[in-house]
C-alpha cells in the first residue's frame, strides 16, 4: 500500500511515519510489525495543503492509496486572531486533500480534535454527539470534517503530547527547571494522548481503511493542574509546586475559549473489539523516560 502522511514534521505525523516504516518511535510500548508499505511523509515545507495545485501535483506524483491527513494549524490562540488562515489550512486544506484523494480513489484518514465540542456535556463525548465548537480552531477543524466522503475516516483525539514538537508535558518539564510557582487550570478536563500510542492505532486505521468517526485517546481523565503535577512527579520534582487556578483567573486571559469537558469516549473503537490505548499516566511515564534519555529522533523517510 502507498501511504501519504501530511504534516509529517508535526509531533503526530513524525511518529506515524516512523511506525508505518516499521521503526519504533521514542516512548512506544513495543516495536511495530515489519512494514510492507511505501510511506511518503511530507512536511509543511514539502507540501502546503492550502495550495490546491501543489496538493494535486503531490497526489499525481505519489498516487497514494491512503492519506493520513495530520497537517493543521494547531496554534489555538493564534487561530482566534487570524480566522482566514485557520480556515485556509484546516478546512480548505482538507478540501484540497479530499479533492485530490477522490480523483485518485484514495482513502482519507483525517485527524480532528476534541475542540469540535463545546465542553458543556456532563459526560464524555461519544462519536455520535453533535459538535458545537466554540473556538475558531475548533470551527475550522470541524470544517475539515465536513469535507470528507462518508466512507472515509475521522479520528478525533485530545491533548496530544509527543517526543517531537512542543506540548504541555515538555512545557512543564521546562518550567520544572526554574524556580517559582506554577499555576495550571483545574477546571478543564480531558485525556492526555501520546503520539507513540496514537501512531500505532492510526496505522491500523489506515491499513484497514476503517470508515467512520473514531475517538482515539489514551485512557483516563485529568485536568491540566493534575497533568502538571503528574509531569513533576515523573521527573522527580515536587508536585506541591503546582497551584490550581480557574480558567477565569488566567492572566492574561487566553484569546481562544476552551471546552471545560474535553473527554472523548472511545466507544466506536471499543465496539470494534480494538484494544484501548494505554492509561495516560503510562504514556506520560514512557514519554518522560524517552525525553530524559537524550534519544535522538530517528531519521525520517
Ligand atoms: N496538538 C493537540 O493537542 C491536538 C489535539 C487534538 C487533535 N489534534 C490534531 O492532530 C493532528 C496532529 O497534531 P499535532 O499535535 O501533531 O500538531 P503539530 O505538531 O502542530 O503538527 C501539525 C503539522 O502541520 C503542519 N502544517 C501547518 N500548516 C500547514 C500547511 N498549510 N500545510 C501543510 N502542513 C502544515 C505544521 O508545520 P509547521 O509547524 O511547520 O507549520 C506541523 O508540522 C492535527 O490535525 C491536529 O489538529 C491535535
Amino acid at each position: 500500500m502507498r501511504i501519504l502522511v501530511t504534516g509529517a514534521g508535526g509531533q503526530l505525523g513524525h511518529d506515524l511515519v516512523d511506525v508505518l516504516n516499521g521503526c519504533r518511535p521514542p516512548g512506544a510500548v513495543s516495536a511495530p510489525g515489519s512494514a510492507h508499505d511505501e510511506v511518503f511523509g511530507l512536511e509543511h515545507s514539502r507540501l502546503d495543503v492550502s495550495d490546491r495545485h501543489r496538493v494535486a501535483a503531490a497526489f499525481d506524483a505519489l498516487a497514494p492509496d491512503v492519506v493520513v491527513h495530520c497537517a493543521a494549524w494547531t496554534a489555538v490562540d493564534a487561530c482566534e486572531g487570524d480566522p482566514d488562515r485557520a480556515y485556509a489550512v484546516n478546512a480548505m486544506g482538507t478540501r484540497n486533500v479530499a479533492e485530490a484523494a477522490r480523483r485518485h480513489g484514495a482513502h482519507v484518514v483525517y485527524l480532528s480534535t476534541d475542540y469540535v465540542f463545546d465542553g458543556t456535556a456532563p459526560h464524555p463525548y461519544t462519536e455520535w454527539e453533535l459538535p458545537n465548537p466554540v473556538s475558531v480552531y475548533g470551527k475550522s477543524k470541524l470544517g475539515g470534517e465536513s469535507e470528507l466522503d462518508p466512507e472515509w475516516t475521522v479520528v478525533r483525539t485530545s491533548w496530544v503530547c509527543g517526543f517531537h514538537g512542543s506540548n504541555m508535558a515538555r512545557t512543564v518539564m521546562r518550567l520544572a527547571g526554574s524556580p517559582g510557582p506554577m499555576r495550571f487550570v483545574d477546571d478543564q478536563r480531558g485525556s492526555p494522548s501520546f503520539t507513540a500510542d496514537l501512531a500505532g492505532a492510526l496505522t491500523l486505521v489506515a491499513r484497514e481503511r476503517l470508515p467512520g468517526t473514531f475517538h482515539l485517546t489514551n485512557q483516563g481523565v485529568t485536568s491540566w493542574f493534575g497533568f502538571a503535577q503528574a509531569v513533576l512527579r515523573a521527573v522527580g520534582g515536587d508536585p506541591g509546586r503546582v497551584e490550581p487556578i480557574a480558567t477565569a483567573d488566567l492572566d492574561p486571559p487566553r484569546p481562544a475559549p476552551r471546552p471545560a469537558n474535553s473527554v472523548l469516549d472511545n466507544v466506536a473503537w471499543r465496539a470494534l473489539g480494538m484494544t484501548a490505548l494505554p492509561a495516560w499516566e503510562d504514556g506520560l511515564a514512557r514519554l518522560v523516560a524517552a525525553l530524559g534519555s537524550g534519544i535522538e529522533a530517528p531519521s525520517q523517510s
